[in-house]
């Protein structure tokens, strides 16, 4: 017989749950991945029955993916799903999971993955009292524990946290998640770079001007207001998606793709991201917040929180010494697009004669995350048009991933992530001296915006590129933008 599988998602009743962890569950039965002997428990403190657990998920799916929720796969993947009512920030209050868990588990070895899909600040609470409860003691079978970010709120609640779950897991058990690193196109940095010959000659600083990460989206922040007070896009998304894609984008190829050469590597280029002294961290960061921020629900009227932030960062080893990385996010932007620009230097010398008002535009290569995940490289070509001399024409080669594997071949992040964990392949999750290490070059940053004197953040209008203090950051550097 095989060993049983729990997933436990802790804090159930929560939009991760519904708008994520439960459609990537799905995704992955309707694909046939999910072990059949897996079952899937709810945990809250929500008075849930099974049955109407169910619903309130099927219902909040239907609404959010109409196109993937399939009535008839869904009452054969739903049976999987139970709802144990619970505390799980209080031992004296699992007593239901740890019984539930009994029964289906009939006192043979058995694997859990406990999800903590809840507030933050209930991280080290849960992961201590599943511990008291035992509940953390493996017994031939797995016990894992999958974080979610943000993971602590600077280096010192990182650290303090690392150390707490430590006290009662290894680390070999703690799966911290982010959900980029599940992206097919995030990971395909590491193909485009590493399984070709064509681009990896040309990846340093001899020949890249600079680099540009942008996660840029559309939505503002909805219905998150009070969470979003406490947080800022700089905690969102810059200490994690960003920097992340930043290790990928910058390592050294690593000897084996695995947990252990993998997140070494990336931790090397953390440790060369030059941390930067106050002085520097003024002048690297260009925060905004759009107008209406202020009138969301949960959000302070004067509120300093910036819903935008550009920042430069620069790595201090052989490769990228004078190459800027240049990284911006932000809410109720122009466009929803998240996507590196690798910008190259012009050629040493051109043998064209430019026309007037013509000019060169250097190579760049652009990886799309997403949407339109994809490939453009940008070159020259002669333009035909002419029949003397050389005009040349900025032409573009496109490589896209609906083209190539049909449409909707994009699976959701967390499915990969999901079954990773279950497997047991950290690879794709960070290590705790990654997430510390990221937290000591974001911390002067966020300090260098939330001091007490510091200037509010710039407004700017909604569905633009945001504030006009990030174009001039890149402007002092005579740079732009690429915002096409
Ligand atoms: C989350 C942030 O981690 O990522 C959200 O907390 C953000 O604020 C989301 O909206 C963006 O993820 P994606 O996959 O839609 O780009």
């Amino acid at each position: 017989m095989s060993t049983p599988l729990s997933i436990i998602i802790v804090g159930a009743s929560g939009d991760l749950t519904s708008r994520k962890l439960v459609p990537a569950l799905y995704g992955l039965y309707r694909k046939g991945r999910l072990p059949a002997e897996a079952r899937i428990v709810g945990v809250s403190r929500s008075d849930f029955t099974a049955d109407s657990f169910r619903q309130h998920l099927a219902k909040e799916f239907r609404e959010i993916a109409p196109k993937e929720f399939d009535s008839a796969k869904w009452e054969k993947f739903a049976p999987l799903i139970e709802y144990v009512r619970g505390d799980a920030a209080d031992p004296t209050k699992l007593q239901a999971l740890v019984d539930w868990l009994k029964k289906r588990e009939g006192g043979q070895p058995a694997n859990r993955l406990y999800y903590l899909s809840v507030a933050p600040e209930l991280y080290e609470r849960i992961a201590n009292s599943l511990a008291a409860v035992g509940l953390n003691k493996e017994d031939g079978g797995f016990r894992r524990v999958v974080i979610e970010k943000p993971f602590g709120r600077n280096l010192a609640t990182a650290v303090a946290l690392n150390h707490a779950l430590h006290r009662n897991w290894e680390e070999s058990q703690i799966y911290r998640i982010d959900h980029y690193m599940g992206k097919e196109t995030v990971q395909n940095i590491l193909v485009l770079r590493f399984a070709n010959l064509f681009f990896e000659p040309l990846w340093n600083r001899r020949y890249i001007d600079h680099v540009q990460i942008t996660v840029a989206e559309k939505l503002d922040v909805g219905r998150r207001g009070p969470t979003y007070e406490s947080i800022g896009v700089l905690r969102d998304i810059f200490q994690n998606h960003l920097l992340q894609i930043l290790t990928l984008v910058a390592m050294e190829p690593a000897t084996r793709f695995d947990a252990v050469s993998l997140r070494n590597e990336k931790l090397k280029v953390l440790e060369a991201v030059a941390v930067p002294n106050v002085q520097e961290a003024c002048i690297n960061v260009s925060v905004g917040q759009y107008i209406g921020y202020r009138q969301t629900d949960g959000v302070a009227r004067d509120s300093h929180i910036p819903t935008f932030a550009a920042i430069r960062l620069d790595i201090d080893n052989w490769r990228w010494q004078g190459v800027p990385f240049y990284l911006r996010s932000g809410k109720a932007l122009k466009e929803r697009r998240s996507d590196v620009v690798i910008q190259f230097r012009p050629p040493p010398h051109l043998m064209f004669k430019l026309t007037p008002g013509e000019m060169l535009a250097n190579n760049r290569l652009v990886l799309r995350i997403q949407p339109d995940e994809g490939i453009q490289l940008h070159f020259e070509s002669k333009d035909p048009e002419v029949p003397e001399g050389m005009l040349l024409h900025n032409s573009t080669m496109q490589f896209s991933f609906a083209t190539e594997y049909g449409a909707g071949a994009i699976p959701e992040a967390y499915e990969r992530l999901l079954l990773d964990a279950v497997n047991g392949d950290a690879t794709l999750f960070m290590r705790y001296d990654e997430i510390e290490r990221a937290w000591a070059i974001l911390d002067p940053l966020i300090a260098a915006v939330e001091q007490a004197d510091a200037a509010p953040p710039q407004q700017y209008e909604p569905h633009t590129w945001g504030p006009a203090c990030a174009d001039e950051m890149l402007k002092r550097d005579g740079r732009e933008w690429q915002n096409d």
